[in-house]
């Protein structure tokens, strides 16, 4: 996938795949059931380009063995899927909650984890939190902020900052775009190098990448019924801050090159791997920095357009 990626130029499930990939969808209910169809870990594993797959480089798991004391109450797992994160979250917290909106993958999630006894398991849309708000210390969405709509995205991250305490944080994983640029980038260079030809080489690095799934100005990736989003560093801190975060801090989940599907991509070893970002974000002790929900700051704050972690 990032979503997260492995630019997935075949696909399995007739959708894009790219790290984080599947992460896809226009609608709800088509996504939903887009999701359900790969609910058996083994369909999801094979669809999907995860952070939980073997040789990936992940903070999540150094993040949350970071967490003090007295925030481990509560966890909520946004997006879980097939449950991935359950038993890191099960283990260090007191009381979880894993919801997603695709039921078989609550379902799958349930079967696998079930036997937690600190964990709830609900079928929930991360556009609609309401009877979460408040009461989570930390709250975890790996790849799961994929809706190709602005509007969703904008509600997800408002939704998350409030189901946090004040003084809670969010880690979250996002498909990046910069990773597909970085990709076409290797592949442009490997074609170059075989064919010695600059334009046969950018002819056929747009064939492989299938450049025209790229939309560059929304930062979606994928085709119309299958689009998924995809963001820019500074889109991801921008917006986290619209939504009220502070202390944003960015970092990447790497994958190693077996995992992006290209039969060639062995040649492009020797090279950091492609990522998704790693972002980790504390909604404010004091309340008053957050936007009302589903509302865009009629003056936008400026920090928002010059903010580094
Ligand atoms: C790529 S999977 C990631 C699953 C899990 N977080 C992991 O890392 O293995 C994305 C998940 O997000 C869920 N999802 C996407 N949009 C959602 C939304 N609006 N509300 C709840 N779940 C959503 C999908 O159903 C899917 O299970």
């Amino acid at each position: 996938m990032p979503v997260a990626v492995a630019i997935a130029m075949t696909m399995t499930f007739g959708w894009m795949l790219g790290p984080g990939c599947p992460h896809r969808g226009d609608g709800a209910s088509r996504d939903k059931t887009q999701w359900d169809r790969v609910a058996t870990k083994k369909k999801y594993f094979l669809a999907v380009v995860s952070p939980w797959d073997k040789g990936v480089v992940n903070p999540l798991g150094d993040a949350i063995k970071a967490v003090p004391a007295h925030r481990r109450g509560a966890a909520i797992d946004l997006g879980t899927g097939i449950g991935n994160g359950v038993p890191m979250l099960a283990r260090g917290f007191g009381r979880v909650v894993a919801i997603d909106y695709a039921p078989k993958m609550v379902a799958a999630a349930r079967k696998r984890h079930g036997h937690f006894p600190n964990v709830t398991f609900a079928v929930a849309d991360m556009r609609k939190l309401a009877r979460y708000r408040n009461r989570f210390d930390v709250a975890v969405a790996v790849n799961s902020v994929l809706l190709p709509s602005s509007r969703d995205v904008t509600r997800m991250l408002q939704e998350a900052f409030h189901t946090l305490k004040p003084g809670g944080t969010l880690f979250g994983v996002f498909p990046s775009l910069e990773s597909e640029a970085y990709i076409a980038m290797l592949t442009f260079e490997r074609e170059h190098r075989n064919l010695n030809n600059e334009q046969r080489a950018w002819a056929r690095t747009e064939r492989i990448i299938d450049s025209g799934r790229i939309d560059f100005i929304r930062g979606t990736v994928g085709r119309s019924a299958v689009q998924q989003k995809f963001y820019f560093r500074f889109e991801l801190i921008r917006r986290l801050r619209l939504a009220g975060f502070r202390d944003i801090q960015v970092g990447k989940v790497v994958y190693p090159w077996r995992l992006l599907d290209d039969p060639q991509a062995r040649a492009f070893r020797g090279n950091p791997g492609f990522w998704d970002w790693f972002v980790s974000a504390r909604r404010p002790a004091a309340a008053k920095t957050s936007p009302t929900p589903y509302q865009y700051p009629k003056r936008p704050d400026q920090r928002a357009l010059i903010s580094a972690p």
